[in-house]
């Protein structure tokens, strides 16, 4: 039997049939395929007619039927690979993969064939392939080339541009804009010879999501060298492909950020203040409408400015910032970073209090001012979906944190340690542990110290994947 060029066909076709493929939730070969079989039985049977038989969804747009060119290299975050495809189909990417022979030790072309829709191309030499897919033409038939994980190996011989597999040649052949997600041992990454080759890479235009800081795969390793989460890798190929389906991993969930100290008036002058500096609560509303969320951020006086395409709420006091919050409700999620003051005075004074010159400090009687985490989290009606708390402990964190769980009620806690040691208050890294409630247990994770912007990726992509689904 011959075998067929698509290369040959003109880009209009091409474009036609790529979208017929899309709308029939099948690869380019496979709509060859059924297209050649109708037309040998005479019995041509439209796309969308198809598509509905099938109970398919349609894609959103035309920008939907976008073809992904996706390496996988052979790091241990292979795996992942797995649900990245997952996710980009979800928005109804068309996805091909190419996997490098290391690739092949760490997931199995027959798991990437299932779930891409079609098998990977692994070999450069391939004389079997029923269809002509030369490197040229795997380079050249997408709209994008995405890497992940990008192995410190494939991004030397990247950046001194080898073609000694087919991954690497269909990176020196693509015209396509490529995305790199590097993930290796800190160790690796940190190399200067891998941090040389980073920034030829960059020179020569390759876009790259992560590493984040973060655990290893490797028990007991934990540095900058995790690859991004799938969902952070979706945004990215949304962002480059210009919006892509339009829908991001957050879109259409509204979001309620609380973040900054409150400041409760003493008089009109002096207030109770603590030492929070806004900047976890303000990454976080920053990471979760790049993922497309809907977010309101309800912020305490900070002096960070305001977060472009977020709706800013600004208070001062815990009431204000209760009722601000009550108001902005209902929502699928609150997380609750704000550093909110226990107590207020019991009477603010209304004039500026004075010395009466009898050497005696005047009296502060203090009261307990609203839990609004509790209040939110014991909602009968407007409860969020996920409610997010925040425990900034001075010592035995853990512990404390797992008693406050249970007393607020809340779904998770995202507990630091913000004792002078801890340096979480007003720094830029943070060093947490996220609890959840599973059942009657408490669970466990701590990330290691990482910026606020990478703790704020890493809570908005986990909240992600909790809204979206449990990954397979
Ligand atoms: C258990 C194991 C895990 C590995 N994990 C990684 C990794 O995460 N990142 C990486 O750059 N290399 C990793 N390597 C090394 C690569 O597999 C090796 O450099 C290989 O040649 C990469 O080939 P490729 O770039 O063609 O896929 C690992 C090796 C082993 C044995």
């Amino acid at each position: 039997m011959g075998s067929l060029t698509v290369r040959n066909l003109s880009e209009d076709v091409k474009k036609r049939l790529r979208l017929r493929a899309a709308a029939n939730g099948r690869s380019m070969e496979e709509e060859i395929r059924v297209l050649l079989a109708e037309g040998a039985a005479e019995a041509p049977v439209a796309a969308k007619a198809a598509s509905a038989a099938k109970g398919d969804k349609a894609p959103a747009t035309a920008a939907a039927a976008s073809q992904i060119l996706l390496i996988i290299s052979g790091g241990i975050a292979a795996y992942k690979s797995l649900d990245l495809i997952r996710r980009l189909r979800e928005r109804h990417y068309a996805v091909r993969v190419v996997m490098t022979k290391a690739a092949q030790e760490f997931v199995t072309p027959m798991a990437v064939g299932a779930l891409s829709g079609e098998k990977p191309f692994t070999d450069l030499f391939d004389q079997h392939s029923e269809f002509d897919v030369g490197h040229i033409r795997l380079a050249r038939d997408n709209d994008l080339v995405v890497v992940a994980p990008a192995t410190a190996d494939l991004m030397a011989k990247m950046a001194n541009g080898h073609a000694d597999d087919l991954a690497t040649a269909a990176l020196l052949a693509t015209n396509s804009k490529i995305l790199l997600a590097p993930a290796m041992n800190p160790a690796m990454w940190t190399n200067k010879a891998t941090q040389r080759n980073l920034k030829t890479l960059l020179a020569d235009g390759v876009v790259t999501v992560g590493p984040n800081k973060g655990e290893m795969a490797e028990s007991g390793e934990a540095g900058t060298g995790r690859m991004a989460e799938p969902l952070e890798i979706v945004a990215a190929v949304e962002k480059l492909l210009g919006g892509g389906t339009g829908e991001k991993p957050l879109s259409g969930k509204h979001i309620v950020i609380t973040a900054g100290p409150t400041h409760e008036p003493i008089d009109p002058v002096r207030y109770i203040a603590n030492r929070s500096s806004g900047k976890q609560g303000y990454a976080i509303a920053r990471a979760a409408a790049e993922l497309g969320a809907n977010v309101t951020l309800v912020s305490g006086p900070v002096t960070l400015g305001d977060v472009p395409g977020v709706k800013m709420v600004r208070v001062e006091s815990a009431r204000d910032m209760l009722k601000a919050t009550e108001a902005a409700l209902p929502a699928d999620v609150a997380i609750f970073a704000a550093a909110v003051a226990d107590w207020r005075t019991a009477n603010e004074g209304e004039q500026k209090m004075k010395k009466d010159g009898s050497g005696q400090p005047p009296k502060l009687a203090l009261v307990e001012n609203p839990d609004i985490l509790a209040t939110v989290s014991k909602l009968k009606s407007k409860r969020p979906a996920l409610v997010v708390g925040f425990a900034a402990e001075t010592e035995k964190v853990i512990e404390h944190a797992k008693a406050k769980l249970k007393r607020k009620g809340c779904d998770w806690i995202v507990a630091n340690d913000v004792s002078a040691e801890g340096g979480a208050m007003g720094g830029d890294d943070n060093a947490v542990h996220l609890i959840s409630a599973t059942g009657m247990e408490a669970k466990v994770e701590s990330w290691p110290t990482q910026s606020k912007d990478g703790v704020a990726r890493q809570l908005v992509a986990r909240i992600a994947t909790e809204l979206n689904g449990k990954t397979t």
